[in-house]
């Protein structure tokens, strides 16, 4: 068994794997969304607190298995530096404790391996990974090796999200209550550019559309709740078509077989639902994390840790490290 620890943010989870077979028998995530929601952001201070209270209560739940763990997977890197911390230094312990190498893992590889969970994964493959901290397209070979061909220069894709929330008070994180109030708003009540159309480059930018946004609400004054609606829904159509518009650059050079999306921001369906029509045009076939696994959770990294626990990819836990702000190595 395989023992995933995810703490990079603010959900505390633990997953156990059978590495022989994949199935998962443990998981469980403990979020701290609501801690967070009233600072419209996460509070890193309070994070940590939170995750030094929740992981003993998961450890608890796992000590049934403790004699059938042969490996703990650990996010290090990146994330914010007194979350990982948390899961580090409780891997680091169990290592000393139980005797147990450690594997350590960078979080966006994990939500990567969330499109295999329960199955051997099958390189060869374009991701689009979309979440609080990231925004990417990856082009990924079939022995593993990731070329990036995308990123933001600014905000990320889902914390676009986030900002737009806050600004009209819905709390954090923003994504989903957004998605959400998309669904009320009035198709052409309000547009927003879409950002870089016709730009050459290949690259995303959720700044000036957040600044868009900021200045429509601004004019508004006091938001009416159908308002709100409609700029959620007018806000969401310009953040996925903005996704779209550069994928479809990639797709015309690169002749994916298949595409991943991933990250927590995966979850929003019009973005899925128009990702799904371009796969369609390109005869290429799309790939879904569950639901419950597009956020952050243990389990895709118990399912990373398989893949390092098999190739003997070990860290001592006194050379173990944390990197914040370490994205993917270019390979
Ligand atoms: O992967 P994740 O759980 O954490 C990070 O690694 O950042 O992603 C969380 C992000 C948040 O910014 C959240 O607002 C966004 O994903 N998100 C969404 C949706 N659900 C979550 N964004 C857009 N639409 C959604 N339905
Ligand atoms: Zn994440």
């Amino acid at each position: 068994m395989i023992l995933g620890i995810e703490s990079s943010c603010d959900d505390s989870s633990l997953a156990i794997i059978d590495e022989k077979n994949l199935e998962c028998k443990f998981y469980k995530k403990i979020t701290q969304e609501e801690d967070h929601a009233k600072f419209g952001g996460v509070v890193p201070e309070l994070a940590a607190r939170l995750h030094t209270a929740a992981l003993p209560k998961l450890l608890e739940e796992i000590k049934p298995y403790f004699n059938s763990l042969k490996a703990v997977a650990v996010t290090n890197e990146p994330g914010l530096s007194v979350s990982l911390i948390s899961g580090v230094s409780v891997a680091k312990t169990l290592s000393v404790a139980l005797n147990l190498p450690i594997i350590a893992i960078n979080h966006l590889i994990g939500h990567i391996y969330s499109l295999f969970l329960e199955r051997e994964a099958e390189f060869g493959l374009g991701v689009l990974l979309v979440s609080g901290g990231h925004t990417m397209v990856l082009d990924i070979d079939e022995s593993g090796k990731i070329e990036i061909l995308a990123t933001t220069g600014d905000d990320s894709f889902g914390e676009s999200f986030d900002k737009v929330a806050k600004m009209m008070n819905l709390g954090y994180p923003g994504g989903a209550v957004i998605e959400q109030k998309a669904l009320n708003g009035v198709s052409g009540a309000f547009e927003f550019t879409v950002p870089l159309k016709g730009d050459k480059r290949v690259e995303y930018s959720f700044s000036g559309l957040k600044n868009q946004v900021r200045v429509q609400i601004e004019k508004l004054g006091n938001l009416s709740k159908q308002e709100i609606c409609d700029i959620s829904l007018a806000f969401q159509k310009a953040a996925c078509l903005h996704i779209i518009d550069k994928l479809k650059v990639i797709f015309k050079q690169k002749r994916f077989t298949k595409f991943g999306v991933v990250g927590g921001a995966s979850a929003n369906k019009f973005l899925r639902a128009n990702l799904q029509k371009l796969c369609d045009n390109y005869n290429c076939q799309m790939l879904v994390a569950p639901l419950e696994f597009c956020s952050d959770n243990a389990l895709m990294i118990a399912r990373a840790g398989v893949e390092k626990y098999r190739k003997s990819e070990f860290t001592h836990y006194k050379e173990l490290k944390i990197n914040p702000k370490l994205h993917i190595k270019k390979t």
